[in-house]
């Protein structure tokens, strides 16, 4: 077949969505709402990315060391994207601010290759691992893993917080684990790389001891086991930490690094260097998979028209179809059962050229559309098209007649395809992920390989209002029973108590300070995003060079 005869073909499988949207009141103020959720989270983000703010920052320079973003600046290619991971990560968890949570992880481009960054920040309470840094280093090492990216280690940390050591140190995924996933990447020939800019202590020290190939920066960098004060105590002997673990010592005589730098940037260079080399066989497909891929086309309709068309408020109904006209190439969707279990929208569409399948909600999930969903994931799954959900959801359907209608087996077949679906999966969070939703919609217990947020997202296991009223209805009955009453404002106490918790707990600020996902972003941005991760989950899957899966999935319950 000729290139223009597919070309053809192309054009007839899949259909241009047109779009009745039109710009009135009511979208006006929806943009409005949805520019002060963004600027709210854009201030949050820029007062992250200070780190331990301008007089840390200074000290940290006045010693010739480099602020940890302009570190990742300096590796990465100059025109290179960097999707940040986690950026919200322990954002006002602890009794003081611990920005990004002492770490900042990415993906960004080296020699127009995608490689995973994880780089301490030593301005931020020095660099140490409070809980939800060993989780966000455990995150950034498990999605190197599964796409298959070279791991740059920018090291630059005083070890574990110690005050919080028994949540660092001793469970399965806490600090050890760091080491452990390095053995098993470089196994899998994923180069692991480790760049000793700063302290590097006890544990710690085995970062640059477990990597393929470790930089270490001459008066600056240190590795030992145990520092000068510790030798001291121990032993009696007075050594400073230069002569202890300095880069003289380590590239002349222990042999723990290879590579002697003299200052952060010609560290950076020879890790560029030492990259060029993973590279340089032409057989590995490490980060080869391009950004973006091929040809493609922009969306018809301009993605900041998302602030319009996304209602401000979470019970105003719209057609998510306007969603998908402003993220996928040429606005082209090819729908699957257009007519059939219409609260889900499925079908097929491509993104900077990315082939994808799209399950989106458009209202409650009743037993067709659970039906639907599974039946479209399979048909991904053998396709090989990684799945993108754009969640939105309120639940299941409840009720007598959808009970007696087996809506739990139905829903109940929907989430084993998620969960055994062998493609890549990508969640979108755009509006309520609530209940069992959640785990149909692959919410991050069906490990989709990224999760993002909208900042006007919500998550929690039923909406407020909800759970205040069962709550409420209980303890009420509990009460009665007891013999006692409730007088009215005590009950309206207790309501809103809850409501207010809920409310709390479900922003995508307390669920992102946790990494219950990989970030917040701006709805505008949400293409973007979508064409880096495509290309991410590209890459691994490539590499993986599976075998066609056996395609088993659980027992449907029929
Ligand atoms: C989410 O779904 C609800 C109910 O179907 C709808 O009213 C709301 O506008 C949707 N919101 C987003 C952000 O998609």
């Amino acid at each position: 077949m000729n290139k223009r005869a597919s070309l053809l073909l192309f054009s007839f499988r899949y259909s241009t969505l047109a779009s009745n949207f039109r710009s009135n009141k009511e979208s006006n103020a929806n943009a409005q709402v949805m520019k002060e959720i963004i600027g709210n989270l854009k201030g949050k983000v820029e007062e992250i990315a200070k780190g331990g703010g301008e007089k840390a920052i200074k000290r940290h320079e006045e010693r010739g060391k480099w602020f940890v973003r302009d570190r990742i600046q300096k590796l990465l290619d100059p025109t290179s994207p960097f999707l940040e991971l986690s950026q919200l990560a322990a954002f006002q968890v602890y009794d003081s601010p611990v920005p990004a949570a002492g770490l900042v992880t990415g993906v960004g481009l080296v020699h127009g290759r995608k490689v995973m960054v994880i780089a301490n920040d030593a301005t931020t309470k020095g660099g140490t691992f409070f809980p939800l840094t060993v989780k966000k280093y455990l995150r950034a090492q498990s999605i190197a893993e599964q796409c298959k990216l070279p791991c740059v280690y920018l090291v630059d940390s005083g070890g574990a917080y110690l005050p919080l050591q028994a949540e660092v140190f001793p469970d399965k995924d806490h600090f050890g684990r760091i080491f452990y996933n390095q053995a098993r990447m470089s196994a899998q020939g994923i180069p692991q790389i480790a760049v000793v800019m700063g302290s590097c202590t006890a544990g710690g020290a085995y970062v640059p001891a477990m990597a393929d190939e470790t930089v270490i920066v001459k008066n600056q960098g240190t590795i030992f086991l145990g520092g000068p004060p510790l030798v001291k105590a121990a032993t009696g002997e007075v050594v400073t930490a230069e002569e202890l673990g300095g880069a003289d010592l380590h590239c002349k005589k222990s042999g723990v690094a290879d590579h002697y730098a003299y200052n952060d940037l010609h560290a950076l260079s020879l890790t560029r260097k030492i990259l060029y080399s993973c590279f340089a066989k032409e057989s590995t497909e490490l980060g080869t998979i391009s950004y973006p891929l091929k040809t493609f086309e922009e969306p018809l309709y301009p993605t900041s028209q998302l602030l319009d068309i996304v209602p401000a408020d979470l019970k105003t109904q719209y057609d998510v179809k306007e969603v998908i006209a402003r993220i996928v190439d040429a606005s082209h969707f090819t729908e699957f059962k257009q007519y059939y279990g219409t609260s889900i929208i499925t079908g097929f569409a491509s993104i900077y050229g990315f082939p994808v399948g799209i399950l989106a909600n458009q209202g409650v999930l009743f037993r067709e559309s659970a039906l639907k969903a599974a039946h479209f994931i399979e048909l991904c799954d053998y396709r090989g098209i990684p799945l993108l959900f754009l969640q939105n959801i309120t639940g299941f359907m409840v009720g007598k007649s959808y009970e007696e209608g087996g809506i739990a087996k139905d829903g109940a077949k929907m989430v084993n395809a998620v969960a055994n679906a062998k493609v890549p999966k990508i969640t979108i969070l755009m509006g309520g992920s609530f209940g069992a939703g959640n785990y149909g919609m692959c919410g991050r217990a069906y490990e989709p390989n990224f999760l993002f947020s909208w900042p006007n997202s919500r998550i929690s296991v039923m909406g407020g209002e909800q759970a205040a009223s069962v709550l409420t209805q209980i303890q009420k009955e509990a009460l009665e029973k007891s013999g006692k009453t409730w007088n009215p404002d005590e009950e309206k106490a207790f309501r809103s108590s809850l409501v207010e918790k809920y409310e709390r707990e479900g922003s995508p600020y307390y669920a992102s300070a946790r990494i219950w996902d990989d970030g917040v972003i701006a709805p505008q941005d949400t293409r973007k995003v979508l064409g880096l991760t495509l290309s991410i989950v590209t890459n691994g899957r490539r590499m993986a060079q599976e075998k066609p899966a056996p395609f088993s999935y659980g027992i449907f319950r029929m």
